[in-house]
């Protein structure tokens, strides 16, 4: 059930290292992503793939987790991804990065949902600086980088709580590390 997978499919920030991600893996998560919707379907993302424990190590260090509890570095260590997709924009099919704000998280939960239905799961990081990952990357002057997805094999656990009107949105964790998600009701969320 769709419900079950997007029950499933949580913010992970901590993942087992030894389950290596592969190239085969990432592509069959973009290859989900690219049949989604797309404003007047000009499609302008490009995907750059990390899977070599290299490539993934030097991403790692680029990608800023948790903002919600700074006194806490996420992830833990010997816990890291071990797989990245860095979602582009090709500005030469459209200049204007602020257009394709909604389709990059289209793309971005739709290889989310696939990475869930693949036993997977991830996060995605938009706290990272452009410019440092076009360097660190490589990426030619006309990539411009929207989102990146963090994958691997989860190794935490995330639980969703409900909140009441006015009450924190906020995530915690417990002394078991074990990571809560308010989500709100909803009959709060319902306009009519
Ligand atoms: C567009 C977007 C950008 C995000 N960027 C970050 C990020 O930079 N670092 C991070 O740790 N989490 C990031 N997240 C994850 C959110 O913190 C997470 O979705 C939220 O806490 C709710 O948890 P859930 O996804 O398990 O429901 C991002 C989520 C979205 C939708």
């Amino acid at each position: 059930m769709l419900k079950d997978l997007v029950i499933a499919n949580r913010s992970y920030r901590g993942f087992d290292e030894n389950r290596r991600i592969t190239r085969e893996e990432l592509v069959q998560m973009v290859d989900c992503a690219r049949l989604t919707a797309s404003s007047v379907n000009m499609q302008p993302f490009r995907y750059y793939l990390a899977w070599e424990k290299e490539e993934v190590d030097r991403i790692q260090p680029i990608t800023k987790w948790a903002k919600n509890l700074p006194d806490l570095s996420l992830p833990h260590e010997g816990m890291c991804p071990t797989g990245f997709i860095v979602i582009c924009q090709d500005t030469r099919v459209w200049e204007s990065v602020a257009r394709f704000q909604k389709d990059v998280g289209i793309a971005a939960q739709t290889i989310l949902l696939e990475a869930t239905e693949m036993g997977l799961g991830g996060c995605m990081i938009g706290n990272f600086s452009a410019a440092q990952v076009k360097e660190t990357l490589g990426l030619a002057e006309y990539l411009a980088p929207l989102l990146i997805v963090a994958v691997g094999k989860p190794a935490e656990k995330v639980v969703l709580t409900q909140i009441g009107e006015g009450e924190p949105t906020a995530y915690y964790r417990d002394e078991d590390d074990v990571h809560y998600v308010p989500k709100r009701r909803l009959e709060d969320i319902l306009l009519n």
